[in-house]
Protein backbone atom coordinates (compact mmCIF):
# COMPACT_ATOMS: atom_id res chain seq x y z
CA UNK A 1 0.00 0.00 0.00
CA UNK A 2 1.41 3.57 -1.12
CA UNK A 3 2.60 5.08 1.88
CA UNK A 4 2.35 3.05 4.82
CA UNK A 5 6.13 3.32 5.39
CA UNK A 6 6.08 6.66 5.77
CA UNK A 7 2.91 6.60 7.87
CA UNK A 8 4.52 3.90 9.97
CA UNK A 9 7.66 6.51 10.35
CA UNK A 10 5.46 8.66 12.34
CA UNK A 11 4.46 6.75 15.12
CA UNK A 12 5.82 7.07 18.49
CA UNK A 13 8.75 4.46 18.96
CA UNK A 14 7.79 4.28 22.75
CA UNK A 15 4.37 2.92 21.61
CA UNK A 16 5.60 0.23 18.98
CA UNK A 17 8.30 -0.91 21.19
CA UNK A 18 5.51 -2.32 23.46
CA UNK A 19 5.06 -5.49 23.95
CA UNK A 20 1.34 -6.31 24.05
CA UNK A 21 -1.00 -8.72 24.09
CA UNK A 22 -4.27 -9.22 25.83
CA UNK A 23 -4.75 -12.63 27.11
CA UNK A 24 -8.05 -13.54 25.69
CA UNK A 25 -9.83 -17.06 24.76
CA UNK A 26 -12.22 -17.38 21.85
CA UNK A 27 -14.59 -19.42 23.71
CA UNK A 28 -17.00 -19.79 21.13
CA UNK A 29 -14.79 -21.42 19.38
CA UNK A 30 -13.94 -23.86 22.28
CA UNK A 31 -17.28 -24.64 22.60
CA UNK A 32 -17.45 -25.98 19.29
CA UNK A 33 -14.26 -28.08 18.99
CA UNK A 34 -15.56 -29.72 22.58
CA UNK A 35 -18.89 -29.58 22.46
CA UNK A 36 -20.03 -27.13 25.11
CA UNK A 37 -22.54 -24.72 25.80
CA UNK A 38 -21.35 -21.27 26.37
CA UNK A 39 -23.54 -20.95 29.49
CA UNK A 40 -21.86 -24.27 30.74
CA UNK A 41 -18.66 -22.82 30.68
CA UNK A 42 -17.05 -21.81 34.06
CA UNK A 43 -15.04 -18.65 33.37
CA UNK A 44 -12.42 -18.26 36.01
CA UNK A 45 -9.60 -16.07 33.95
CA UNK A 46 -10.21 -12.84 34.65
CA UNK A 47 -10.98 -12.71 38.44
CA UNK A 48 -14.38 -11.17 38.06
CA UNK A 49 -17.15 -11.54 41.03
CA UNK A 50 -19.52 -14.54 40.43
CA UNK A 51 -22.06 -12.91 42.95
CA UNK A 52 -22.17 -9.41 41.09
CA UNK A 53 -22.96 -6.13 42.80
CA UNK A 54 -25.55 -5.24 44.77
CA UNK A 55 -28.91 -5.40 43.50
CA UNK A 56 -29.55 -1.67 44.43
CA UNK A 57 -26.69 -0.62 42.53
CA UNK A 58 -28.04 -2.53 39.51
CA UNK A 59 -31.79 -0.51 40.10
CA UNK A 60 -29.77 3.01 40.47
CA UNK A 61 -27.49 2.28 37.03
CA UNK A 62 -30.86 1.55 35.55
CA UNK A 63 -32.40 3.94 36.93
CA UNK A 64 -30.15 6.32 35.51
CA UNK A 65 -30.44 5.17 31.90
CA UNK A 66 -33.62 7.83 32.21
CA UNK A 67 -30.50 10.43 32.01
CA UNK A 68 -28.72 8.88 29.29
CA UNK A 69 -29.70 12.01 26.81
CA UNK A 70 -27.45 14.26 29.13
CA UNK A 71 -23.57 14.57 29.95
CA UNK A 72 -22.68 13.90 33.80
CA UNK A 73 -21.46 17.13 35.60
CA UNK A 74 -17.83 17.64 34.55
CA UNK A 75 -16.92 19.09 37.51
CA UNK A 76 -15.55 17.58 40.80
CA UNK A 77 -17.23 20.48 42.95
CA UNK A 78 -20.69 20.62 43.72
CA UNK A 79 -22.59 22.93 40.96
CA UNK A 80 -26.20 23.88 40.75
CA UNK A 81 -27.21 21.20 37.79
CA UNK A 82 -25.70 17.86 38.24
CA UNK A 83 -23.24 16.55 40.58
CA UNK A 84 -22.21 12.96 40.46
CA UNK A 85 -18.32 13.44 40.22
CA UNK A 86 -18.31 14.82 43.26
CA UNK A 87 -21.26 12.45 45.16
CA UNK A 88 -19.15 9.78 43.89
CA UNK A 89 -15.95 11.25 45.08
CA UNK A 90 -17.46 11.86 48.87
CA UNK A 91 -18.59 8.86 48.97
CA UNK A 92 -15.59 6.60 47.91
CA UNK A 93 -13.60 9.32 50.24
CA UNK A 94 -15.78 8.59 53.14
CA UNK A 95 -15.22 5.14 52.57
CA UNK A 96 -11.83 5.12 52.72
CA UNK A 97 -11.65 7.45 55.45
CA UNK A 98 -9.56 10.12 53.94
CA UNK A 99 -10.36 13.35 53.14
CA UNK A 100 -12.74 14.06 49.70
CA UNK A 101 -9.52 16.43 48.29
CA UNK A 102 -7.52 13.22 48.11
CA UNK A 103 -9.68 10.98 45.99
CA UNK A 104 -9.64 11.12 42.38
CA UNK A 105 -12.30 9.03 40.82
CA UNK A 106 -12.14 7.36 37.48
CA UNK A 107 -13.49 4.94 35.08
CA UNK A 108 -11.71 1.85 36.18
CA UNK A 109 -8.52 2.03 38.28
CA UNK A 110 -6.40 0.80 35.00
CA UNK A 111 -7.37 4.40 33.36
CA UNK A 112 -6.62 6.29 36.77
CA UNK A 113 -2.97 4.67 36.91
CA UNK A 114 -2.31 5.89 33.08
CA UNK A 115 -3.06 9.04 34.05
CA UNK A 116 -0.84 8.84 37.38
CA UNK A 117 1.66 8.01 34.79
CA UNK A 118 0.97 10.80 32.63
CA UNK A 119 1.23 13.29 35.76
CA UNK A 120 4.69 12.18 37.03
CA UNK A 121 6.77 10.31 33.76
CA UNK A 122 8.55 11.90 31.27
CA UNK A 123 10.26 10.11 28.54
CA UNK A 124 13.79 8.24 29.66
CA UNK A 125 12.22 8.26 33.41
CA UNK A 126 13.46 5.39 35.94
CA UNK A 127 10.60 3.15 36.90
CA UNK A 128 10.95 0.05 38.99
CA UNK A 129 8.22 -2.56 39.44
CA UNK A 130 7.88 -6.76 39.59
CA UNK A 131 7.81 -8.96 36.10
CA UNK A 132 5.09 -11.12 37.95
CA UNK A 133 2.56 -8.17 39.04
CA UNK A 134 0.12 -6.65 36.92
CA UNK A 135 1.10 -6.09 33.37
CA UNK A 136 -1.33 -2.51 33.25
CA UNK A 137 1.81 -0.79 35.55
CA UNK A 138 4.81 -1.21 33.09
CA UNK A 139 2.15 -0.36 30.07
CA UNK A 140 1.13 2.77 31.34
CA UNK A 141 4.95 3.60 32.00
CA UNK A 142 6.35 2.31 28.33
CA UNK A 143 3.65 4.43 26.70
CA UNK A 144 4.91 7.57 28.37
CA UNK A 145 8.46 5.72 26.84
CA UNK A 146 9.82 5.13 30.46
CA UNK A 147 13.10 2.75 31.33
CA UNK A 148 11.66 0.30 33.20
CA UNK A 149 13.44 -1.81 35.75
CA UNK A 150 12.37 -5.35 37.29
CA UNK A 151 12.92 -6.30 40.31
CA UNK A 152 11.63 -10.40 40.46
CA UNK A 153 9.58 -11.97 42.98
CA UNK A 154 11.02 -13.70 45.62
CA UNK A 155 9.01 -16.59 46.78
CA UNK A 156 6.16 -15.39 45.21
CA UNK A 157 6.73 -12.15 47.13
CA UNK A 158 7.93 -8.69 46.40
CA UNK A 159 11.41 -8.34 47.52
CA UNK A 160 11.18 -5.46 49.58
CA UNK A 161 15.60 -5.42 49.96
CA UNK A 162 16.03 -6.22 46.05
CA UNK A 163 13.89 -3.19 45.56
CA UNK A 164 15.91 -0.61 47.82
CA UNK A 165 18.50 -1.94 46.14
CA UNK A 166 17.55 -1.05 42.51
CA UNK A 167 15.79 2.34 43.36
CA UNK A 168 17.96 4.96 43.58
CA UNK A 169 17.71 9.30 43.08
CA UNK A 170 16.86 8.74 39.69
CA UNK A 171 14.09 6.67 40.13
CA UNK A 172 10.96 8.42 39.37
CA UNK A 173 8.37 6.07 40.45
CA UNK A 174 8.12 2.50 42.47
CA UNK A 175 5.15 0.39 41.64
CA UNK A 176 3.36 -2.40 44.38
CA UNK A 177 0.59 -4.12 44.44
CA UNK A 178 -0.85 -5.87 47.61
CA UNK A 179 -2.59 -7.90 47.37
CA UNK A 180 -0.49 -8.77 44.19
CA UNK A 181 -1.82 -9.88 41.23
CA UNK A 182 -1.09 -12.83 40.10
CA UNK A 183 0.68 -14.74 43.01
CA UNK A 184 -2.10 -13.30 46.00
CA UNK A 185 0.39 -12.34 48.31
CA UNK A 186 0.69 -9.09 50.27
CA UNK A 187 3.32 -6.83 51.50
CA UNK A 188 3.01 -6.42 55.27
CA UNK A 189 2.72 -3.42 57.39
CA UNK A 190 6.47 -3.77 58.26
CA UNK A 191 7.76 -4.25 54.84
CA UNK A 192 6.10 -1.02 53.34
CA UNK A 193 7.26 0.93 56.04
CA UNK A 194 10.77 -0.28 55.32
CA UNK A 195 10.33 0.23 52.39
CA UNK A 196 8.56 4.20 52.24
CA UNK A 197 10.96 5.46 54.77
CA UNK A 198 14.03 4.07 52.50
CA UNK A 199 13.21 5.68 49.11
CA UNK A 200 14.00 8.79 48.46
CA UNK A 201 10.92 11.41 48.83
CA UNK A 202 10.98 12.83 45.42
CA UNK A 203 10.12 8.67 44.18
CA UNK A 204 6.55 8.27 43.97
CA UNK A 205 5.22 4.97 45.24
CA UNK A 206 1.95 3.56 43.32
CA UNK A 207 0.38 0.94 45.94
CA UNK A 208 -2.13 -1.13 43.37
CA UNK A 209 -4.92 -2.52 46.22
CA UNK A 210 -7.52 -3.19 43.60
CA UNK A 211 -8.19 -6.42 46.03
CA UNK A 212 -7.80 -5.04 49.46
CA UNK A 213 -11.25 -5.95 50.65
CA UNK A 214 -10.58 -9.38 50.16
CA UNK A 215 -7.38 -9.52 52.62
CA UNK A 216 -7.97 -11.29 55.94
CA UNK A 217 -4.69 -11.14 56.69
CA UNK A 218 -3.99 -8.64 60.38
CA UNK A 219 -0.19 -8.02 59.19
CA UNK A 220 -0.83 -6.60 55.62
CA UNK A 221 0.25 -2.57 54.94
CA UNK A 222 -2.22 -0.18 54.20
CA UNK A 223 -0.27 2.61 51.88
CA UNK A 224 -3.55 4.53 52.38
CA UNK A 225 -2.07 4.72 55.91
CA UNK A 226 1.62 5.78 55.15
CA UNK A 227 0.03 8.44 52.78
CA UNK A 228 -2.29 9.88 56.22
CA UNK A 229 0.89 10.01 57.93
CA UNK A 230 2.59 12.59 55.22
CA UNK A 231 4.24 10.53 53.20
CA UNK A 232 3.27 12.54 50.12
CA UNK A 233 5.00 10.77 47.41
CA UNK A 234 2.55 7.21 48.32
CA UNK A 235 -0.18 7.10 45.73
CA UNK A 236 -2.81 4.42 46.26
CA UNK A 237 -4.95 2.77 43.95
CA UNK A 238 -8.69 1.24 44.16
CA UNK A 239 -11.37 -0.37 42.38
CA UNK A 240 -15.31 -1.03 42.70
CA UNK A 241 -14.42 -3.78 40.08
CA UNK A 242 -13.57 -6.63 42.04
CA UNK A 243 -15.43 -6.74 45.75
CA UNK A 244 -17.84 -4.65 44.64
CA UNK A 245 -18.56 -6.57 41.60
CA UNK A 246 -18.32 -3.82 39.07
CA UNK A 247 -15.68 -4.46 36.89
CA UNK A 248 -18.56 -3.61 33.67
CA UNK A 249 -19.53 -0.34 34.93
CA UNK A 250 -15.80 0.82 35.06
CA UNK A 251 -14.98 2.57 38.33
CA UNK A 252 -11.50 2.93 40.19
CA UNK A 253 -9.89 5.83 42.36
CA UNK A 254 -6.43 6.95 43.52
CA UNK A 255 -5.95 8.04 46.97
CA UNK A 256 -3.44 10.67 46.76
CA UNK A 257 -1.78 13.69 47.64
CA UNK A 258 -4.35 16.43 47.36
CA UNK A 259 -1.46 18.19 44.89
CA UNK A 260 -1.68 14.77 42.79
CA UNK A 261 -4.97 14.93 42.46
CA UNK A 262 -5.78 18.21 41.18
CA UNK A 263 -3.53 17.71 38.37
CA UNK A 264 -5.54 14.50 37.46
CA UNK A 265 -8.18 16.73 37.68
CA UNK A 266 -6.63 18.83 35.04
CA UNK A 267 -5.44 15.80 32.26
CA UNK A 268 -8.37 13.93 32.63
CA UNK A 269 -11.45 14.46 29.83
CA UNK A 270 -14.41 16.66 30.73
CA UNK A 271 -17.17 13.62 30.88
CA UNK A 272 -14.97 10.71 31.84
CA UNK A 273 -17.51 8.32 33.95
CA UNK A 274 -20.68 7.41 32.86
CA UNK A 275 -23.46 8.29 34.66
CA UNK A 276 -24.62 5.21 35.08
CA UNK A 277 -21.20 3.82 36.65
CA UNK A 278 -22.10 7.19 39.25
CA UNK A 279 -25.14 5.77 39.92
CA UNK A 280 -24.04 2.50 40.67
CA UNK A 281 -21.15 3.33 42.31
CA UNK A 282 -23.14 5.76 45.10
CA UNK A 283 -25.39 2.97 45.62
CA UNK A 284 -23.05 0.52 45.82
CA UNK A 285 -21.18 2.26 48.79
CA UNK A 286 -24.55 2.66 50.45
CA UNK A 287 -24.97 -0.58 51.04
CA UNK A 288 -21.86 -2.12 52.26
CA UNK A 289 -23.78 -5.09 54.17
CA UNK A 290 -24.01 -6.79 50.26
CA UNK A 291 -20.27 -6.33 50.03
CA UNK A 292 -19.40 -8.05 53.15
CA UNK A 293 -21.17 -10.87 52.65
CA UNK A 294 -20.00 -11.38 49.29
CA UNK A 295 -16.26 -10.98 50.46
CA UNK A 296 -17.32 -13.58 53.51
CA UNK A 297 -17.96 -16.15 50.36
CA UNK A 298 -15.19 -15.46 48.31
CA UNK A 299 -12.89 -15.68 51.21
CA UNK A 300 -14.44 -19.20 52.22
CA UNK A 301 -14.22 -20.45 48.09
CA UNK A 302 -10.57 -19.07 48.76
CA UNK A 303 -9.78 -21.35 51.84
CA UNK A 304 -11.83 -24.37 50.23
CA UNK A 305 -10.65 -24.47 46.74
CA UNK A 306 -6.74 -23.74 48.53
CA UNK A 307 -7.47 -27.18 50.29
CA UNK A 308 -8.77 -29.30 47.45
CA UNK A 309 -6.30 -28.04 44.86
CA UNK A 310 -3.95 -29.23 47.89
CA UNK A 311 -5.23 -32.38 48.28
CA UNK A 312 -5.13 -32.88 44.47
CA UNK A 313 -1.45 -32.46 44.63
CA UNK A 314 -1.15 -29.07 43.74
CA UNK A 315 1.51 -26.55 45.14
CA UNK A 316 -0.94 -23.28 45.80
CA UNK A 317 0.16 -19.99 46.69
CA UNK A 318 -1.65 -18.83 49.96
CA UNK A 319 -3.97 -16.16 48.31
CA UNK A 320 -5.29 -12.93 50.03
CA UNK A 321 -7.34 -12.18 46.67
CA UNK A 322 -10.30 -13.77 44.45
CA UNK A 323 -8.35 -15.61 42.99
CA UNK A 324 -5.44 -18.90 43.62
CA UNK A 325 -1.70 -19.32 41.94
CA UNK A 326 -1.71 -23.10 41.77
CA UNK A 327 1.27 -25.07 40.82
CA UNK A 328 0.14 -28.02 39.14
CA UNK A 329 3.19 -29.68 37.68
CA UNK A 330 2.15 -30.14 34.68
CA UNK A 331 2.96 -27.58 31.76
CA UNK A 332 1.00 -24.41 31.95
CA UNK A 333 -0.18 -24.24 28.72
CA UNK A 334 -1.20 -28.43 28.68
CA UNK A 335 -3.26 -28.00 31.68
CA UNK A 336 -4.84 -24.65 30.29
CA UNK A 337 -5.98 -27.12 27.20
CA UNK A 338 -6.89 -29.92 29.44
CA UNK A 339 -9.30 -27.97 31.51
CA UNK A 340 -10.82 -25.94 28.49
CA UNK A 341 -12.10 -28.77 27.23
CA UNK A 342 -13.61 -29.62 30.27
CA UNK A 343 -15.39 -26.32 30.02
CA UNK A 344 -13.48 -24.43 32.63
CA UNK A 345 -11.19 -21.25 31.80
CA UNK A 346 -8.26 -20.44 33.76
CA UNK A 347 -5.36 -18.13 32.84
CA UNK A 348 -2.24 -19.76 32.11
CA UNK A 349 0.67 -18.90 34.45
CA UNK A 350 3.65 -18.81 31.99
CA UNK A 351 3.02 -15.38 30.99
CA UNK A 352 4.55 -14.34 34.40
CA UNK A 353 7.17 -17.01 34.05
CA UNK A 354 5.64 -19.44 36.10
CA UNK A 355 5.27 -22.13 33.74
CA UNK A 356 3.42 -25.20 35.67
CA UNK A 357 1.22 -22.81 37.61
CA UNK A 358 -2.67 -21.66 36.62
CA UNK A 359 -4.18 -18.36 38.29
CA UNK A 360 -7.90 -19.53 38.83
CA UNK A 361 -10.47 -17.08 40.21
CA UNK A 362 -12.90 -18.01 42.70
CA UNK A 363 -15.90 -18.83 41.51
CA UNK A 364 -19.37 -19.60 42.92
CA UNK A 365 -19.32 -22.90 45.38
CA UNK A 366 -20.91 -24.51 41.83
CA UNK A 367 -18.04 -23.18 39.80
CA UNK A 368 -15.45 -23.88 41.84
CA UNK A 369 -16.36 -27.43 42.14
CA UNK A 370 -16.56 -27.63 38.96
CA UNK A 371 -12.84 -26.61 38.97
CA UNK A 372 -11.76 -29.00 41.39
CA UNK A 373 -13.18 -32.40 39.50
CA UNK A 374 -11.96 -31.25 36.09
CA UNK A 375 -8.55 -30.50 37.47
CA UNK A 376 -8.88 -34.07 38.89
CA UNK A 377 -9.22 -35.49 35.89
CA UNK A 378 -7.18 -33.21 34.07
CA UNK A 379 -3.89 -34.53 36.79
CA UNK A 380 -5.18 -37.98 36.14
CA UNK A 381 -4.43 -37.81 32.22
C1 LIG B 1 -3.96 -5.42 40.35
C2 LIG B 1 -4.99 -4.88 39.43
N1 LIG B 1 -5.05 -3.56 39.25
C3 LIG B 1 -5.95 -3.00 38.43
C4 LIG B 1 -6.84 -3.79 37.75
C5 LIG B 1 -7.82 -3.12 36.81
O1 LIG B 1 -8.98 -2.85 37.51
P1 LIG B 1 -10.10 -1.89 36.93
O2 LIG B 1 -11.23 -2.77 36.56
O3 LIG B 1 -10.44 -0.99 38.08
O4 LIG B 1 -9.54 -1.13 35.77
C6 LIG B 1 -6.82 -5.18 37.89
C7 LIG B 1 -7.75 -6.03 37.14
O5 LIG B 1 -7.76 -7.22 37.18
C8 LIG B 1 -5.86 -5.74 38.76
O6 LIG B 1 -5.76 -7.06 38.94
Amino acid sequence: MIGADMLARSFRTAVCDIDFEWPTVNLLDACRQYGLEIDDVAYLAANENPYGPSPKALAAATESLSLARVYPSPSLRYDELRNEYAEVRDALAAYCGVPADMVMPGPGSETVLRYVTQVFVDPGDEIVTAPESYSGHPWACQIMAADVRYVPLRDYRFDIDAFLATVSDRTKMVWLCSPNNPTGTIITDVELRRLVANVPASTVIVCDQAYQELVDDPSWGDATQLLLEGHRNVVVLRTMSKAFGLAGLRMGHAIADPEVCSLIDRIREPYYISGPSCAATLAALDDLDWCREVVRKLQAGRRWVTQQLTELGCTVVPSQCNFVLADTGVAAGVMYDRLLRRGVVVRPGDIWGYDTHLRISIGTDEENRRLVAAMAAALAE
